[in-house]
């Protein structure tokens, strides 16, 4: 029997060490239930007393021994795994990510924004109105007849007789009036048309912020102090306002509205060309008549109105000398905003 142990004890380990040994395989056929080593220690009853316990001795070691190399060698393989797992599964956290791209706003977005939250702050609502207007809405609700002169100046493009591309975002206010009665203090930023040649200063397609005010008692006096406020967020704490008298129908009094130059303080430069003003927009409490028109009763109530060009306060803000750049979308050009 110790003749057959020391021979099960040898076969295990060599058959073990082979490199291509099958350890699960191996461990059945020596120390499984139907195993080798179980066979011999079925057969103890057999022995003598004296030779049991020695014989038991040395099985119990031949199983230690060859457990143990089974235990290592699958300790080996299971590392071996982890290792090629590991391997496989590896990951530099330190590669620089792809880059992302984000884009960013146009010029005329981010000056279109800081007007929007001017005048948001100040408690005005935003409005849309369609750039596809009625001419009723563009020119005659704003007291403009037809054969005007004031349509001289604001050619636009005809879809029939009554219907065209606004030139202006004025007609707004006549919606907003007709829809709603007073207060009212709206901005309406968007694009409008005019039929004029391109060139460094005009554009066939461009955009202007509208606004209005109406209620009772509303004073020239509120148009001067929301302007001068308007005027000091968006070009400085130090700049002033200046009114000139001017006409437009849709307004009366009506006024040309410079502020002072924000490059120079006012002293004359190249921006403001000598001038030491620079004119933003147009403005005027509304005309009686447009209030008439759109349903509001001029005895109880009136109201101002304003309107900027929007591609005018970026050229002027960025130091852009040419009108066209802002629509050519050349990307070496863009991206400097
Ligand atoms: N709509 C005028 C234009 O395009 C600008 C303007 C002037 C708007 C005076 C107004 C205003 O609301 O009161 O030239």
């Amino acid at each position: 029997m110790r003749e057959t142990l020391e021979k099960i004890r040898k076969e295990a380990l060599e058959a073990l060490s082979a490199p291509s040994a099958e350890i699960e395989e191996l461990r059945i056929r020596y120390l499984g239930k139907k195993g080798e080593l179980t066979a011999v220690l079925r057969g103890m009853g057999k022995l003598s007393a004296e030779e049991r316990p020695v014989i038991g001795q040395l099985a119990n070691d031949v199983r230690a021994e060859i457990e143990k190399k089974i235990d290592e060698l699958n300790q080996k393989k299971n590392a071996a795994l982890l290792e090629a797992k590991l391997r496989a599964e590896k990951l530099d956290v330190t590669v620089p990510g792809d880059d992302v791209r984000a884009g960013h706003f146009h010029p005329l977005s981010l000056v279109q924004r800081q007007l929007e939250d001017i005048f948001l702050s100040m408690g005005y609502s935003i409005v849309d109105g369609p750039e596809v207007e009625y001419d009723y809405y563009n020119f005659q609700a704003l007291n403009i007849p037809p054969d005007h002169p004031a349509r001289d100046t604001q050619d636009t493009f005809y879809i029939t007789d009554n219907i065209l591309l606004r030139s202006q975002t004025s007609p707004v206010q006549a919606r907003v009036m007709e829809k709603t009665q007073p207060p009212i203090k709206i901005i309406s930023p968007g694009r409008v048309y005019r039929s004029d040649a391109v060139d460094a200063t005009h554009s066939p397609l461009f955009h202007q912020l509208e606004g209005l005010v109406i209620d009772r008692g509303i004073t020239m006096g509120d148009l001067k102090g929301t302007l001068e406020m308007f005027a000091k967020r968006m070009f400085g704490e130090n700049t002033r306002i200046r009114f000139r008298p001017h006409h437009f129908p849709f307004t009366e009094p009506s006024a040309e509205v410079d502020v002072s130059c924000f490059v120079c303080g006012g002293t004359g430069c190249r921006l403001c060309k000598g001038e030491g003003w620079i004119e933003i927009l147009g403005a005027g409490m509304v005309h009686p008549n447009v209030l008439r028109n759109c349903g509001i009763d001029p005895e109880e109530y009136s109201g101002f109105a304003f309107g900027l060009g929007i591609e005018r306060i970026a050229l002027l803000k960025y130091h852009i000398d040419d009108m066209r750049l802002l629509y050519e979308n050349d990307i070496r050009f863009l991206n400097q905003f």
